[in-house]
This record gives C-alpha cells, sequence and structure tokens, in this order.
C-alpha cells in the first residue's frame, strides 16, 4: 500500500478547495493510504518544530503538495515550508513529490515551476503536477481528469514501463524533417520506433512537394481551402490528423525546429484557430540539447496546451527516447488529458475573443467555436454573477459579515464537500 503524504498549502486549511481534490482521490483510490499535514495553517507551530513534517515525509512513499496559487506563485505560508525544508538541511534524494493547484489559471504556470524547481533541488523525484480550475472537481470532467491524473501518477511510480499498461490499438504519425544523410536523427527515430511498439507512419517533410510558405491571404479563412493546391492540407487532414498520436522528429537549428518545419506549421493556418487534434498526444524526438533551449521549450508546451494535446515528452537521448515512447503508449491506451494551464487557458481566450470579433469572416473558425462550446464567454453565467451580487451585498454588510463567520467559506467548499460522501 503506498503512503501518500498530502501536504496542504492552502491557508484555508480544512475549507481548502484543493485540499478536496486529495480527499476525492483518497476516497477513489482506497488502495492507498493518505494522510495530511495542513502546512500552512500550521506554519507557526512548524517554524518552531519542523521534526512532525520532516517525519511525516520521511514516512511517505509520495509527497503530494495540495496548493491554491497565489499571486503568479504558491502562498507565503507554504514558501515558508518550503523555506523550512531547505533550512532542515535533508536531502530526499529520489522521493517522490507532485504537486496539485486549484486556481483560475492565471500563471499557474510560474508557481508549478516554482516548485519543481525548489522539490528538485531538494533532491526530490518531481512528477508532472495538476492545474485544475478551482471550478474543476464538481463536474464530470474535473473528476475524470483527476483519477486520470492519479493513475498516472501511481503508474509512473511502479517504473512506468510499456509492458504495464494495455497495447494502445492507434497507429502514430512520425512527422520528420529528415535531411539526406541526416544519419544521428534517423538513428533516433529508427530508436523510437523500434520501442513505442505500435506501428508508425513516417511522413519526412523534407520530401514534401510544398509550393511555397503561408502568404497570409485568409483565402482559407472562409471555408478553409489553402490557395495552394499542392496536395498539403490533404496530406495534413486525411493522414496525420487520422492518427492516434503524432510524433515530430527535427534537428534543432538557430534555435528552431527549422524553417521547413516553420513552413509545415504555417501552412496549418488552413485550419486556421481550430484544435482540430484535440486529445491527440503528441511528443517529440530531438537532434539536440532540448533544456539548452528554452523559449523552443516555451513554444513546444504552449503549442500542445493551446491545442489540448498530451505531451508525452521531448526527447533527446536513447533513455529519454525510451521513457518517452511508454509513456505515450500509457497515454494513447488510457486516453490521457489533463488539464490546460495558463499557457493554453490564456491561449485559447485571446482566440475567442479573436475569432467572434472576426466572426463574419473566419466562418469556418466560428463554426467550430460555436459547436466545441469554446464561446465560454462570463456574461452567459448570469447565475453565477446574480450569486456574486448576494455575496457581495452580504460582505459589504457590516453586520451581516460580522454573522457571517466562516459560512462563506463553508458555502464555497460545500459542492466538494458533497462529492466525498459515501453514496456519490
Ligand atoms: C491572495 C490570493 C492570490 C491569488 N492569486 C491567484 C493567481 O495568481 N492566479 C490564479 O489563477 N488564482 C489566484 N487566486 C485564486 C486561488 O488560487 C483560487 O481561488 C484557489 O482555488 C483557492 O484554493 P484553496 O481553496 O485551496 O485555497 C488567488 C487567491 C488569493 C486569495
Amino acid at each position: 500500500m503506498k503512503k501518500i503524504l498530502v501536504i496542504n498549502g492552502s491557508p484555508k486549511g480544512k475549507y481548502s478547495i484543493t485540499l478536496h481534490t486529495a480527499l476525492y482521490l483518497q476516497k477513489k483510490f482506497a488502495d492507498c493510504s493518505f494522510e495530511f499535514l495542513h502546512a500552512s495553517q500550521k506554519i507557526r507551530s512548524l517554524e518552531k518544530d519542523f521534526s512532525v513534517a520532516l517525519k511525516a515525509v520521511e514516512e511517505a512513499d509520495l509527497v503530494m503538495f495540495a496548493y491554491p496559487v497565489y499571486t503568479f506563485l504558491v502562498p507565503a505560508q507554504l514558501h515558508r515550508f518550503v523555506e523550512l525544508l531547505h533550512e532542515s538541511g535533508c536531502y530526499f534524494k529520489g522521493k517522490y513529490a507532485v504537486q496539485i493547484t486549484t486556481s483560475k489559471h492565471f500563471y499557474d504556470t510560474t508557481a508549478h515551476e516554482f516548485m519543481r524547481e525548489n522539490l528538485s533541488d531538494l533532491g526530490f523525484n518531481v512528477l508532472e503536477g495538476l492545474s485544475a480550475d478551482m471550478e474543476d472537481l464538481p463536474t464530470e470532467k474535473g473528476q475524470t481528469e483527476a483519477e486520470k491524473f492519479f493513475s498516472y501518477v501511481l503508474w509512473q511510480m511502479d517504473g512506468g514501463s510499456s509492458s504495464s499498461c494495455a497495447d494502445p490499438s492507434g497507429r502514430i504519425a512520425l512527422v520528420a524533417d529528415l535531411e539526406e544523410g541526416d544519419t544521428a536523427l534517423k538513428e533516433k527515430m529508427d530508436m523510437f520506433i523500434g520501442s513505442v511498439g505500435c506501428p508508425v507512419d513516417v511522413i519526412n517533410i523534407r520530401e514534401f512537394p510544398f509550393k511555397g510558405s503561408c502568404l497570409g491571404c485568409f483565402n482559407c479563412a472562409g471555408d478553409g481551402e489553402c490557395i495552394y493546391q499542392d496536395g498539403f492540407t490533404d496530406l495534413l487532414r486525411n493522414n496525420i490528423h487520422k492518427h492516434d498520436a503524432i510524433v515530430y522528429a527535427f534537428r534543432i537549428v538557430n534555435h528552431s525546429m527549422g524553417s521547413r518545419f516553420k513552413m509545415y506549421d504555417d501552412r496549418q493556418f488552413c485550419n486556421g484557430h481550430r484544435t482540430v487534434t484535440m486529445g491527440t498526444p503528441f511528443a517529440y524526438v530531438i537532434e539536440g540539447d532540448i533544456d539548452a533551449e528554452p523559449n523552443l521549450k516555451k513554444v513546444l508546451e504552449a503549442r500542445a496546451q493551446v491545442g489540448g494535446n498530451f505531451l508525452a515528452g521531448l526527447a533527446c537521448t536513447s533513455e529519454q527516447i525510451r521513457k518517452m515512447s511508454a509513456v505515450l503508449r500509457y497515454a494513447m491506451s488510457e486516453r490521457l488529458v489533463l488539464p490546460q494551464n495558463f499557457l493554453g487557458v490564456g491561449g485559447m481566450k485571446i482566440f475567442r475573443d479573436l475569432i467572434y470579433q472576426m466572426r463574419g469572416m473566419m466562418r469556418a473558425d466560428h463554426k467550430f467555436f460555436k459547436s466545441h462550446g469554446q464561446y465560454d464567454f462570463p456574461q452567459k453565467k448570469w447565475s453565477t454573477s446574480i450569486k456574486m451580487y448576494l455575496v457581495g451585498w452580504m460582505m459589504n454588510n457590516k453586520k451581516v459579515r460580522s454573522r457571517l463567520g466562516n459560512k462563506i467559506n463553508e458555502g464555497m467548499v460545500a459542492p466538494y464537500a458533497d462529492l466525498l460522501k459515501d453514496d456519490k
């Protein structure tokens, strides 16, 4: 039985929304034991005696940091807890750590990165976290994402091998920019094909007879038809996008994937801003050192985030290729999709507003956004607005406010607490 220690980083203690995701996981994964440390609420006593926390961390198989995103980062109390971990002088070599947050996705990315950097410095083996919207858990989608996320965490803790996941039934498109004589990239592609264990179709865009790069002519805005008649839209829509996973192989050139891949990407404008591969896992086989390329790394992450694609890995070394192959197989067989973070949610809000404004011209995009519920304008959620007016009235009335006490926090977690009842 795996021992999970939940470090509750919310100052709200038991009224924390994020804590309820952890409590939900406790309910769903009865074969794990969960222990809770209300670290933020108890920070003053932990400053006096940190040994309780250290003992709990030592005994856990997985340390799960559950906290709200606060002002680009984490609450000051959790920030202090991280300092105390550093000050303890302990090194938690190889101990698994993971983070779950709730927020409105405003800079959840920097909060996650802050925790990842610090926990890595402390020796933890940090697994990819879950960044949920604060309103996710009461929805079916939010519950499925939380459960799939935690199964993925447990699978990784068990070694994350391909043999321990069901055979995915799909095919993979390996879209490469492979120049003749580039044996280093070819070897990596072959290594990937050999280790992934499901059919792979190689599409070398170096050999595709592109007539040219995107001209920005907007010929495609109405019906998606590109001005070029070179068969690219057909390759994209009826071949590449029909696959169950898409892996890109490239050599890093001038801090990018190279101009051939840029041509490929820009020509995808025939699909406008439509997230047509939503749910399809992505991965990259790379010749070069991606860790030395923070901007390119951000572009690859952002592309997957905006498109709603699970990113199985950016693999440069043979070990990374093997690991990425196993994760990709897992993602395909489990249909793993995690919630979008700031990169995805923020990007899509900009597109949403843009397409709505340009709907008269961008007809294909408008139709897609409408039919996929992507016009999620807040003014449509009028019942929430009315509730907020009511709460606002109560909070602004001193007499009512003094009588409310903790009722606001209690009221806020009520729908989450409901989920934990036995009959749910
Ligand atoms: C001081 C403060 C700062 C916050 N900063 C952010 C932020 O930077 N980004 C964001 O998306 N949400 C932010 N929020 C919203 C919380 O992250 C969100 O309400 C969260 O779900 C609360 O979780 P909890 O109930 O577990 O504490 C902030 C809230 C507070 C009170």
